[in-house]
């Protein structure tokens, strides 16, 4: 590293060589530095007021110069100034320009690299089953009814043939609304516990003949568990028309579970009890898993209960009598499934909740 040689000799061939050599040192310097901190550092070294390497000429050549020497010494030291002052702006220019050439270096992108693509969402797959549910009806002719998930106890129950205080109330489960005490019986808000209270809104809609299937959220104040939610969904279906007998009925739900489960299974209706269907069923079908023969899905029955149906209850019909539904002159059948439980059989899921966990692993299986 260069350092200020004190001056003995003030000969011309003696300052040449010194302001040479001092030059020498500056431009080499100046020459090394790469970026903007090694440019700060270089520029204190040279020109800093006290101590700079020009302070020190200006103490160590100029002042102790003889007098005669003075006048050459002190024109080649200010020469030597300006010359410093240039190596050190041209310096800066070259370090600054580094500085930002290693800027735009560590920012390049590559442009040529794929973009992030954003994936595609799909279809949950209790909504999955549902739709799969409604088009099998909707290929039969049914057309979709939906009613809303705060239900009057009227439509829920009443209609429905289940009269206030009945038994069959407590297999429902129901989450009532509060503080509707000083309403009606009849008038008082719920949670809807299942879809069948669009049987009748359908019916206050359209007079017979009606076929509709109403797919839907249902709420039943249960304690979330492996198979049990608060909330999930049902289809339910209603067709309604002169003539048609439990035969129709068998016929539908045959089809139905044929095109959902495959062509293979075989479907039985066992004896059940709705209050708004009479008479009631339940309808089972033989185990998708082992053929009928025994396994652990069907627990060893051979055989899986899928949903409810039945002949719809006169009492219903008086319900709904005021549109032209006299029970004297036409019947008809209604059916509801769980939309869950059919999801779960269908892929094998054993634990309700993860259909609402939202974990994209399990999710994503079924896009
Ligand atoms: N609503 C019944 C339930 O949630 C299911 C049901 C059974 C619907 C028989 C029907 C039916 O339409 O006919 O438990």
């Amino acid at each position: 590293m260069y350092t200020v040689p004190q001056l003995e000799d003030y000969s011309p061939a003696a300052l040449d060589k010194a302001v040479h050599e001092l030059l020498a040192a500056a431009r080499q310097e100046a020459d090394a530095v790469a970026g903007e901190n090694e440019w700060k550092v270089f520029r204190d070294r040279w020109m800093a007021r006290k101590n700079g390497i020009l302070t020190q000429i200006n103490d160590l050549w100029l002042k102790a110069a003889p007098g005669p020497a003075k006048r050459e010494v002190g024109a080649r030291v200010n020469q030597l100034k300006t010359q410093v002052e240039e190596h050190v702006s041209a310096a800066q220019q070259r370090s600054s320009g580094a500085t930002s050439i290693a800027r735009l270096e560590s920012e390049r992108i590559d442009i040529t690299l794929p973009g992030i693509a954003r994936e595609l969402g799909a279809e949950h797959p209790v909504i999955k089953t549902m739709n799969e549910i409604v088009s099998v009806f909707r290929a039969m002719g049914y057309s979709i009814a939906e009613g809303p998930e705060i239900e009057t106890d009227y439509l829920n129950f009443e209609a429905l043939n289940f009269p206030p205080n009945h038994p069959a109330r407590d297999t429902q489960d129901t989450i009532f609304i509060a503080g509707q005490e000083k309403k009606k019986q009849r008038d008082r808000l719920l949670l809807r516990t299942h879809t069948s209270p669009v049987q009748i809104r359908a019916m206050l809609n359209q007079p017979p003949p009606i076929r509709v299937v109403a797919p839907g959220k249902v709420h039943r104040a249960d304690t979330a568990d492996a198979t049990h939610s608060p909330i999930f969904h049902q289809v339910e279906g209603l067709a309604v028309d002169t003539n048609i007998t439990f035969c129709d009925l068998k016929g539908t739900l045959d089809h139905a579970m044929k095109s959902l489960f495959g062509s293979d299974v075989k479907t039985r209706f066992y004896p059940s009890f709705f209050p708004f269907t009479e008479p009631s069923a339940d309808v089972q079908i033989t185990c998708f898993k082992c053929g009928g023969k025994g396994c652990r899905l069907c627990k060893m029955s051979g055989w899986i209960e899928l949903l409810g149906c039945g002949m719809i209850d006169p009492n219903v019909f008086k319900s709904v009598e005021s549109n032209g539904y006299d029970a004297r002159k036409i019947s008809g059948f209604a059916f509801g499934m769980g939309v869950e439980r059919i999801t779960m059989l269908k892929y094998g899921i054993d634990d309700i909740q993860l259909f609402y966990q939202g974990d994209v692993r399990f999710l994503q299986q079924f896009t």
